[in-house]
């Protein structure tokens, strides 16, 4: 298949875009979070379609996009109190709700679910494409299944050019990771994903929060997760990951360790640090600001260990902050849970 390179000042085109989406084609696009890739959810071939170029598991529901917050109505058929509140604190956001379906949204876009995951990106190139593609847009991450998210134009060319009929090339992802994931079909909101919308700023508009059991522990054999997703192995790159956690100094004399071990193997290693060291690995990158920057550039990393045929790489994990959860979730499954924790 050939496919359509847009860039996002270009109105022609992304006037184009929305109209492959209405005649039932699959469009990349940016977003704040990840790029996703979109097809009209009402239209179950387009659907089957992005699973296909994927190679995404049909029973793992997609989220569906709105670009105006009147158009909830129109997908979800019970809006709660505490939706209303995040939506009016949060929303255009890197936030996606749990609701009550409405009938005609397709089983192939909710895997069969009673329930709809909803949200209303605040990228204007996201914003813009939705608007003219004059539907609601079913969407995943526009990547291959299993490998990490595309923050970048250029993550999704490499994972996807050939396989859909556009790709919308626009601004790096600002956050870098999915959206926060929150079920408010029960009383207290659930995180089911953690993302850019933190468990203090949910506890700020509504009160109380609660934590899924599995974001940082995975799911196990035989368990029914409520967010589908996470019982898929994620993010994986092709590089072994292992995740060395606790304070910053302890945490870095150990990677220095390994890497030194490995490096007399043979063995081509990369660290991602959030501390400055002569590490002596070969491909080094450093984030050590907070856990927001440091998510910002995780999946990025993830797949520039791949571009260099790193065999094995360190993720040092000391920064503790709000965002601490979100990164822990990635890194945890990027890892399959390998995780050397120093603390206490
Ligand atoms: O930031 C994001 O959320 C990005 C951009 C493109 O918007 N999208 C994204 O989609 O991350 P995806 O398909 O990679 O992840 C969607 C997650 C999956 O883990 C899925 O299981 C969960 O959302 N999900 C979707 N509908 C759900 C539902 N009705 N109940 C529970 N979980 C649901
Ligand atoms: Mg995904």
């Amino acid at each position: 298949m050939k496919t359509l390179i847009i860039d996002k000042t270009d109105e022609k085109s992304l006037w184009k875009a929305g109209k492959i989406i209405r005649k039932g084609g699959i469009v990349a696009f940016p977003t704040e979070t990840v790029y996703g890739l979109g097809a009209n959810a009402y239209d179950e071939n387009a659907i089957k379609k992005i699973y296909k170029a994927k190679g995404r598991p049909s029973d793992n529901p997609l989220i569906v996009h709105i670009a105006e917050i009147g158009d909830l109505e129109k997908v979800a058929r019970e809006i709660p109190e505490n939706a209303r509140k995040l939506v009016a604190k949060f929303a255009p956001g890197p936030f996606t709700l749990i609701l009550k379906k409405q009938p005609d949204i397709p089983d192939v876009v909710t895997a069969g679910l009673d329930t709809v995951g909803v949200r209303i990106p605040k990228d204007a190139t996201a914003r813009a494409f939705i608007r003219l593609a004059g539907v609601p847009i079913a969407a995943p991450s526009a990547n291959i299944s299993g490998k990490p998210s595309p923050t970048k134009a250029e993550h999704v060319i490499a994972d996807l050019d050939g396989k859909v009929d556009a790709i919308i090339c626009g601004e790096d992802a600002e956050i870098g990771v999915e959206s926060t994931i929150i079920d408010v079909t029960g009383e207290i909101p659930t995180i089911l994903r953690p993302g850019g919308i933190t468990k203090e700023d949910i506890i700020s508009v509504c009160g109380r929060v609660e934590i899924s059991q599995n974001v940082l522990t995975g799911v196990k054999k035989n368990e029914t997760p409520k967010c589908p997703g996470m019982k898929y192995k994620h993010y994986s790159p092709d590089a072994e990951i292992t995740v060395v956690e606790g304070e910053k100094k302890e945490t870095a004399d150990k990677i220095k360790e390994l890497i030194k071990a490995d490096r007399e193997k043979g063995i081509k290693v990369g660290v991602l640090a959030s501390s400055e060291n002569e590490f002596n690995a070969d491909l080094y990158i450093f984030e050590g600001k907070n856990n927001r920057e440091f998510a910002n550039v995780l999946f990025d990393a993830l797949r520039e260990f791949d571009k260099n045929g790193i065999e094995k790489a360190y993720v040092q994990m000391c920064m503790k902050d709000e965002m601490e959860l979100t990164v822990k979730n990635r890194i945890y499954k990027s890892a399959g849970y390998r995780i050397i924790d120093l603390g206490e």
